[in-house]
């Protein structure tokens, strides 16, 4: 009985399949409805526990088609039962198949499942750190980054990474915030769409191309004092204009997927915020993809004093809006008997179970579930020559130069001699970065590496390890073990910078220091880094630093002190390649920083967005202004801050208006020796308005190159929306009145025209 019933249901939903795909794909939006139509005539053969089996989504790190442990087993039997809807961080084409296998060919309905991963940025070709990409303010650099990352991370089998993470940072203790692009929401909406692009293509069904995850929705980069995980609160006025923006963005470029967060906003836990999810996410906007919650996020409403249960929790976030339920074994447990009580309405899961099938059927996994398992592609993608290379083109373009005294940089491939020195320049893991995939440890090449592939055979490399940052075992879910002193590799290391022309010393953080649960108090360099760098100082002239880090580092002495400082994030798998190419010339270097550097850690949360206050500027000598008594206001270096091995000069700069929009232009001429690019940046100030506004708000900005002695006229469009806000009804307005444009080559150094418009 129980199988004739199950051949007549497979039968009924095969032939409805028929029918309305025999009427579709005529244009895009009969493919959608088409496919609404197939997932609704799905939804309307499943049982409760099916429905509910769509919402869940288990962690499958281990061998789950070999011998599987007791642990395991309940996983595989639900699995089979069809009582499963996704998994993460299960890996490789053929273990994918295999457990897509056990969904696919043993359930009552055969529902494909979805296989998502952390691929952050890369996953075995790792690329520079998100933050590192979002440097390079050039789009192309991220687009490309993903597409690199989706046609592995396919290749290996999976569906859906769970990037990009669009939370604006300004607070670089938080360690997170190597993860996002920085402390801008204009920057970070243009790298959100980019990277989604990049994941998803435009077409979700082509194998090469991966669903894409805009996360943490919303207000995770703002934890209190920078300590991950912790409460947010902010205004709306920031939620709506500064925080809310990439993720609209991300929307709007067709992102097939959002995650919510662990922290609560405001009072309410993102994961049970029905005015994120329901009001703004899928309500105003309009979002018909789907939304999962962190791993664990919903029964961690129990810890944040939110639902006394986990029932209550599983009807919060449903009620909230979170489709499907990352490991936190909830969904599972609380929704039936709810929803079988009437106490949640089921077509709030019906909702949820669609936006799942539909990606299912997007992805194409229903005409073949095991289209992405290709184990041959795998062989051949994986590390491929393209995708190296790709990486480091993308390296080079995220490095940002900060300082270049007397153009010590870039050296000369036939210097007789040069010192590398610092643990981190000998590193060949450090640059691959945290979430780093599958990565292979040790894999990246080491800067000493990659300036022994760059010079002349003439001349002599050798290096010093100096200090000591971290030792022990290192990994993503460790405590670091940081050696706060150890100066027994000096001697070596100051005897080597003695006989060397040059020295490059490479310093900054262990990649651990920086990625989830990674928040410090103190970002000053860690250990006896600074110590060695004022002994180095005291016996060599040429002091080239080469800066590796996740986050903004508090270095004023360094800064003053150097000769020449390279920040180069954590650059991937051809960082010392990448690295190279920049310090000796081959590439000229044109990032530009993505968040601002603060001289010291108590500056933060630092971003050069500020409002003005009523106590701007010291008129009297008195103290009675918004200052520190003990450091200057401005940071080390200001957002959207980079140089280059020539100089740009701006000039006429020109606004007309034409009713409410206008036209910015200005004169941008190489003065230097050598072709560059520059990234001319606009920004603006609404002069009084209705709220307070940011004293600058970057508008635009146009990466381009310029060749040795050449100008080139830059023009920018600003429309009324570029120079509105929004309310706290979320509306956005634009008021009249003064406004000051200003471009230059970075948030500090501007040429500025007011113009009113009326
Ligand atoms: C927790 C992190 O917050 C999130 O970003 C990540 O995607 C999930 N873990 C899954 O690994």
């Amino acid at each position: 009985m129980r199988e004739s019933l199950q051949t007549i249901l497979k039968y009924i939903y095969l032939v409805s399949i028929l029918i309305i795909s025999a009427c579709s794909d005529k244009n895009a939006s009969t493919a959608t409805n088409a496919i609404e139509a197939k997932a609704d005539s799905l939804i309307a053969l499943m049982t409760l526990d099916e429905k509910i089996g769509q919402t869940i989504m288990y962690n499958g790190t281990w061998e789950f088609t070999g011998p599987v442990s007791g642990d395991n087993q309940w996983k595989a039997e639900k699995i089979k039962n069809g009582q499963v809807g996704a998994m993460l961080n299960v890996l490789t084409a053929d273990e994918i198949r295999r457990t897509q296998a056990m969904a696919v060919e043993n359930s009552r309905l055969g529902i494909p499942m979805l296989f998502a991963y952390d691929v952050i940025h890369g996953y075995k070709t790792m690329l520079p750190v998100p933050l590192g990409q979002a440097a390079s303010w050039d789009p192309e650099v991220a687009r490309l980054g993903s597409e690199v990352a989706a046609r592995e991370a396919s290749a290996a089998g999976l569906h859906w990474t769970f990037a990009p993470m669009i939370d604006i940072s300004r607070d670089a203790r938080w360690g997170r915030i190597m993860e996002s692009p920085g402390e801008d929401p204009y920057l970070a909406s243009i790298m959100a769409k980019a990277w989604v692009e990049g994941y998803q293509g435009d077409d979700l069904s082509t194998p090469n191309t991966i669903a894409a995850c805009a996360k943490h929705f919303a207000g995770y980069g703002f934890a209190e004092a920078g300590r991950d995980y912790n409460t947010v609160e902010v205004s709306l006025h920031t939620l709506y204009n500064v925080i809310l923006p990439p993720f609209k963005a991300a929307s709007d470029a067709g992102v097939a997927t959002f995650m919510n967060g662990f922290n609560d906003l405001n009072g309410v836990p993102a994961t049970g915020n029905e005015f994120l999810q329901r009001d703004i996410l899928k309500g105003k906007w309009d979002y018909e993809g789907l939304m999962v919650s962190d791993w664990g996020s919903i029964p961690e409403m129990i810890f944040h004093g939110y639902a006394k249960d986990t029932a209550q929790a599983a009807v919060m976030a449903i009620q909230a809006g979170s489709d499907m339920d990352m490991e936190g074994r909830v969904y599972e447990k609380g929704l039936k008997e709810k929803i079988n009580n009437e106490e949640v309405d089921i077509t709030l899961l019906d909702d949820a179970v669609k936006r799942i099938l539909i990606l299912k059927f997007k992805m194409g996994l229903f005409d073949d579930p095991y289209r992405y398992s290709d184990v041959e592609r795998e062989k051949n993608e994986l590390l491929s020559q393209e995708n190296l290379e790709a990486s480091r083109d993308a390296a080079r373009k995220s490095m940002v130069l900060l300082k270049n005294e007397s153009n010590l940089l870039p050296l000369s491939k036939e210097a007789r001699s040069i010192a590398v020195i610092g643990q981190l320049a000998a590193d060949k893991d450090i640059p691959l970065g945290s979430w780093r995939a599958q990565a292979v440890p040790n894999s990246a090449v080491s800067l000493v590496e990659g300036i022994k592939n760059a010079v002349s055979k003439n001349t002599k490399v050798e290096f010093a390890q100096g200090y000591t940052l971290t030792v022990g075992n290192r990994s993503f879910g460790r405590e670091l073990t940081i050696v706060d002193e150890d100066k027994s590799g000096f001697k070596e290391a100051i005897d080597l910078a003695i006989r060397s022309e040059v020295v490059v010393l490479a310093i900054g953080e262990d990649c651990y220091q920086t990625g989830e649960g990674r928040s410090q108090m103190d970002i000053g360099l860690k250990g006896s880094q600074l110590d060695l760098f004022n002994e180095l100082r005291k016996v060599n002239d040429n002091i080239v630093v080469v800066l590796m880090t996740g986050r903004p580092v508090a270095i004023p002495k360094i800064a003053d002190e150097a000769n020449a400082i390279l920040e180069t994030w954590f650059a991937g798998s051809e960082s010392g390649n990448a690295i190279a190419d920049v310090l000796f010339g081959d590439y000229n270097p044109s990032g530009k920083l993505p968040v601002s550097f603060p001289h010291h850690s108590g500056q933060e949360p630092l971003y050069y967005s500020q409002k003005s206050t009523g106590r701007p500027i010291n008129r009297a000598e008195n103290v009675f202004w918004t200052h520190y008594t003990d450091g200057p206001n401005e940071g080390l270096f200001p957002f959207g801050f980079g140089l280059s091995y020539t100089s740009f000069d701006y000039a006429n700069l020109k606004v007309s208006k034409e009713g409410e929009s206008l036209t910015v232009t200005v004169d941008v001429a190489n003065s230097g020796e050598v072709d560059g690019e520059e990234v001319v940046q606009l920004y603006i100030q609404d002069v009084a308005a209705s709220f307070t506004r940011p004293v600058k708000e970057l508008k635009g900005f146009i990466k381009t190159v310029i060749k040795a002695g050449e100008s080139q006229s830059i023009q920018f469009q600003l429309s009324k929306d570029d120079l509105s806000f929004i309310n706290d009804q979320g509306e956005t307005v634009f008021e009249p009145g003064e406004f000051r444009i200003s471009v230059g080559s970075n948030s500090r150094d501007l040429n500025t025209q007011s113009i009113t418009i009326n």
